[in-house]
Formats: C-alpha cells, sequence, structure tokens
C-alpha cells in the first residue's frame, strides 16, 4: 500500500495501526510519526507537492490510499497539493494500481463549495481521481473523534479551562461523529471492493449538535453554560480568532455545521458495530478532570 499523508495525521495513525500487521506500507509525508516504527512501514520524506514522478514510489503498489490535505490556507497552499495528487492520480493508472482509497470531505454550502480553496481543490482531487479510469472508494466522513483529534478532544478542553462554550445559533443541527478507527476500518473494506464508489461515513448515532455539547459537558461534571452568538457572529469570532494566529476554529467550520449537512447515517458494511462516541468523550472527560484546568 501507498499511503499519502502518511502516518503523522489523525486519520493516517489510524490507518498504519490498522494495516500494519498484515500489510506492507510505503508512507509518504514529511515528518516520521512513532507509528511508523512498525518493521512494515518504510517511509519516504516528501512533500507530495513537489514529487514530480510516482513511478518509483508506486513499484510493487496494489492499493494508493491517500488521507494529505490541509485543514485551513490560501490557494497558494492548497493548489500544489492538488496537482501533485493528480499526477499521482495519474502515474497509478500507469502503473496498474488495483485501487486507489481517498479520504475527501461531504458535501458542503454552496458558498463553501463555490469559493473555498480548500474545498475547491479538493474538488478538482476528486474529479480527477472520478475521471482517471482507476477503480476508487471516495470516502466522505463526518467529524472524526480519535486521540489528539482537533475538534471534540479541542472542544473538551475549551469547555474545561473556560467553564462555558460559544453556542451558534440555536444548536439544533446535527452531526454524526465517526470514530477515527472506524474510518481505518472501512479504508480497509473499500481498499478490498472492486469497481468505484463515492460513499459518506457517518457514526453511529446522529446528536443534535446542542445536545452534544450538553453531554460533553457532563464528562466533565459540568453544567452546560453557553455564550450565544448568532451563526454569523461566530463566523466572525472564527475570522478573528484566525487573524490572531489561533487553529482553534475557522470560519468555514461554522458555516458548514449550522447548515446542518454533518448528520449523516451510519457507514453500513463493516462486520462489527461503530463505536459510539460517548465512551471516548467520558474517557477524555475523566483525563481532563484529573488535571489541573490550566495545566
Ligand atoms: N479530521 C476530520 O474530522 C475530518 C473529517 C472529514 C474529512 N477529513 C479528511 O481526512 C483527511 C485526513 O484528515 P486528518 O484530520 O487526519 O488531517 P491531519 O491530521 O491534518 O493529517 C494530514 C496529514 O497530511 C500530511 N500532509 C499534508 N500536506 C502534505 C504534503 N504537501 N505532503 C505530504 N504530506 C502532507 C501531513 O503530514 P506531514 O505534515 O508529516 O507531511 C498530515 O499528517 C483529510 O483529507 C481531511 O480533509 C477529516
Amino acid at each position: 500500500m501507498l499511503l499519502v499523508g502518511g502516518g503523522g495525521g489523525l486519520a493516517g495513525r489510524a490507518l498504519v495501526q490498522e494495516f500494519a500487521g498484515d500489510w506492507d506500507i510505503r508512507s509518504v509525508h514529511r515528518t516520521l510519526a512513532p507509528e511508523e516504527s512498525a518493521a512494515s512501514v518504510e517511509w519516504v520524506p516528501a512533500d507530495v507537492a513537489t514529487v514530480p514522478h510516482w513511478g518509483p514510489m508506486l513499484d510493487g503498489v496494489d492499493v494508493v490510499v491517500n488521507v494529505a490535505w490541509y485543514r485551513s490556507g490560501p490557494d497558494r497552499r492548497f493548489r500544489p497539493l492538488a496537482e501533485g495528487l493528480s499526477r499521482l492520480i495519474s502515474d497509478c493508472r500507469t502503473a496498474g494500481v488495483r485501487r486507489f482509497v481517498h479520504i475527501s470531505v461531504p458535501v458542503a454550502t454552496d458558498h463553501i463549495e463555490s469559493t473555498l480553496p480548500y474545498m475547491l481543490r479538493k474538488r478538482q482531487v476528486d474529479a480527477a481521481l472520478i475521471a482517471s479510469g482507476v477503480d476508487f472508494s471516495i470516502v466522505r466522513p463526518t467529524m472524526l473523534f480519535g486521540p489528539q483529534d482537533k475538534l471534540l478532544t479541542v472542544m473538551l478542553r475549551t469547555m474545561r479551562r473556560w467553564h462555558r462554550f460559544p453556542m451558534f445559533g440555536d444548536g439544533s443541527y446535527h452531526v454524526s461523529p465517526i470514530a477515527v478507527r472506524d474510518l481505518a476500518r472501512i479504508v480497509r473494506r473499500e481498499a478490498g471492493l472492486d469497481g468505484s464508489r463515492t460513499l459518506t461515513a457517518g457514526g453511529p448515532r446522529t446528536w443534535g449538535y446542542r445536545e452534544l455539547t450538553d453531554f460533553m459537558f457532563g464528562t466533565l461534571g459540568l453544567s452546560p453554560h453557553y455564550f450565544q452568538l448568532s451563526a454569523r457572529a461566530g463566523e466572525r469570532l472564527a475570522r478573528w480568532l484566525e487573524i490572531l494566529g489561533s487553529t482553534l476554529l475557522y470560519p468555514y467550520e461554522v458555516e458548514w455545521l449550522v447548515s446542518d449537512r454533518l448528520g449523516f447515517p451510519p457507514y453500513e458494511g463493516l462486520a462489527t458495530p461503530l463505536e459510539p462516541v460517548e465512551p471516548f468523550l467520558r474517557g477524555e472527560g475523566m483525563r481532563l478532570r484529573s488535571h489541573r484546568p490550566n495545566g
């Protein structure tokens, strides 16, 4: 397997853990991760944007899995990455790679889909794969959770620290968080299929957003307290955070969340049930409670 985006990120780490026991992995990204010390993992230090020819890296490769992407930034960041991935897709066809599993993102608002480099370039890569002639699965997971994730874990930390949390609008929109370990199991299943498909992947339960944040406060032994913001004010807050250099929240994430497009049905087809989010949140909540709030 060629794992592009490697074992350093949230999804990449889970993929290495899922596959290292019975697959040989060639993992392409810039910073070696501890998970990649397994004998079955060959780390190739490279920036995807600057690989001119993928042929040598595809030697002996049956399946390519791509997780490389950025969470935000200008087009000058996304364009070279999208071009590098498009070269990879084209070289996969030449090399006779059996299947390409690409982690993409769900459909967002028209505004995000038509203006944001993050999304426009993602769709460019999706389209290159669909047109390539290589068999593929394009997997569009909703919010991922797992150790050191940058969404639920960060939200819990914020609640623990401030005993308050921003609520955008009435919080009645939906989310269906999926475990990153389950995403890795989905990739394993998709890697073994024939033909091509694009699918969304939700976790086992669809939550009202506020229902989820109330539950999260509970795992910290706190009553839910919110500072109420309109969706617009939430986007403005996120814009200020971004200007100040924070990676906590981006304006498009607020827009996407309140647009109520992130509550999908569960992925179907795995041999054992999807992991519920509650035990993960309880565990993280306990961990945070055992530390000093500002420590
Ligand atoms: N997290 C979520 O909730 C979520 C939800 C839906 C979809 N997704 C999608 O799932 C995928 C993985 O997300 P994630 O949360 O695991 O992201 P992540 O933690 O930021 O990891 C992305 C990895 O991609 C690598 N990468 C980025 N640019 C690269 C480049 N130019 N060359 C080589 N490697 C590069 C980085 O490794 P190095 O820095 O070591 O190079 C990084 O470890 C992304 O496509 C994302 O859009 C995520």
